[in-house]
């Protein structure tokens, strides 16, 4: 169990006052978490202590730089479960390590008459990289439905998942309506097949424990700034085989071994893909921060959440006349995503009173806009969950969302 109370200690953020000398409550952790001491002081560490590039000097700061850094990519490999660090290639984010791929292996691999299968859940940064693809490349993107209860239609994947299908890209938490995504199964369907499988991890790596080996993928990104790191640095694991036959997306230096005037060859991996000065000093703070998770335990976060979802599910019910909330209602099947609108005040609405409660949501289409109108909305105010939240803070959601609605008189 997590000691939330001692947990906040470590985050000096969520003291701060709001407004008139309102606590802020934090639910807004799918758009970004707040960060420990841990991480905020590794990153004062490196510019006060060793700031240096990596891979290039030979004097004493450059080697400490680039023994942190290697260690930092060692240490996020292996919270992944990744079979080596090689196989962790940093990004700046999620979006930015599908585009990775999309760039490289979609180019080199989708071939015309080929199927790229997503789910209905997909964020934009797993749906438009793969529209362009198939545009390039004319193939198809094909869409995973959902069940009336928000969950994955697996009788749809059967028959969708098919021949054709070259790549399944899922996500595994949807960021705007929180599902959970069984995508080990769906990764095995996709490689009886022959299929390549690309999963987000975007919203999963942050709050539960999750095995690239177990769950059969090629590819997994994610991104530091929603599991307590810095913006700006991300993850896009792929598997050894698959890395070693893909060409570089982004050239230039650090990526490459011998240049002349005419040719160039390609550095090691995974430096092949990491053209230009990399983010040295976010990446060593993102270690620091899969170092915070790693001595909490990830399956504990994760039963924390489920505890609170639990207890938020049950507090939104005394709203369930005014608000439709959506997603699965079985909590093992949702991340600690709380999404919701009501058919009178528009989500921007309601999230604008709230903030002046010092309560933090995101309200609109969540850059998830075809699975937000598909719910017959064009957006929902949506309050995201962590490992930092207490049921006080749901009860002073729900509090005041009922002020808010008194306050709109619906
Ligand atoms: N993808 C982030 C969110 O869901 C920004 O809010």
């Amino acid at each position: 169990m997590l000691d939330v109370m001692k947990i906040r200690e470590d985050f000096p953020v969520l003291s701060k006052k709001v407004y008139d000398g309102k606590p802020l409550v934090w639910l807004d952790s799918a758009a970004t978490s707040q960060k420990p001491r841990r991480v905020i002081q590794a990153l004062v560490d490196y510019y006060e202590g060793y700031n240096a590039n990596v891979h290039r000097g030979v004097h004493a700061l450059s080697m400490e730089s680039t023994e942190r850094y290697e260690d930092a990519r060692a240490k996020v490999a292996g919270f992944i479960n990744a079979e080596s660090p090689e196989s962790l290639i940093w990004t700046r984010n999620t979006t930015e390590a599908i585009n990775v791929v999309a760039n490289s292996w979609g180019e080199d691999n989708i071939k015309p008459g080929d199927e790229i299968v997503v789910t209905a859940l997909e964020h934009h940064s797993n749906l438009v990289p793969w529209q362009q693809v198939a545009r390039k490349r004319g193939a198809k993107v094909r869409i995973l439905p959902l069940t009336d209860d928000h969950t994955l239609d697996m009788d749809a994947a059967e028959s969708i998942i098919g021949p054709r299908t070259r790549l399944l890209a899922a996500t595994q938490v949807s960021n705007s309506i929180g599902t959970i995504v069984p995508v080990k199964e769906l990764a095995k369907k996709a490689r009886a097949v022959g299929a390549a499988v690309l999963i987000d991890g975007a919203q999963s790596v942050p709050h539960m424990p999750v095995d690239v080996q177990d769950i059969d993928c090629d590819f997994l990104a994610f991104s530091g700034h929603k599991m307590l790191g810095p913006t700006g640095i991300g993850g896009l694991y792929v598997k050894r085989d698959v890395l070693e036959r893909m060409n570089p997306f982004l050239t230039g230096g650090e990526m490459v071994l011998a240049v002349s005037y005419e040719d160039a060859t390609w550095n090691e991996l995974p430096m092949r893909f990491e053209a230009g000065t990399p983010n040295i000093a976010d990446a060593i703070g993102l270690g620091a921060a899969v170092d915070y998770l790693q001595d909490l335990g990830m399956e504990n976060v994760r039963d924390h959440e489920i505890a609170l979802t639990k207890y938020a599910l049950d507090a939104f019910k005394e709203l369930e006349e005014e608000l439709d909330v959506h997603g699965p209602k079985d909590t093992v099947m949702r991340g600690g995503i709380v999404s919701f609108h009501h058919p009178d005040v528009h989500p921007h609405d309601l999230g604008t009173v709230l903030d002046r409660q010092g309560i933090a949501i995101r309200t609109g289409h969540h850059c998830a806009m075809p699975m937000v109108q598909s719910l017959g909305v064009a957006a929902t105010a949506r309050a995201s969950m962590y490992l930092y939240n207490t049921e006080e803070e749901v009860d002073m959601l729900v509090d005041a969302l009922k002020e808010a609605l008194r306050y709109f008189r619906v």
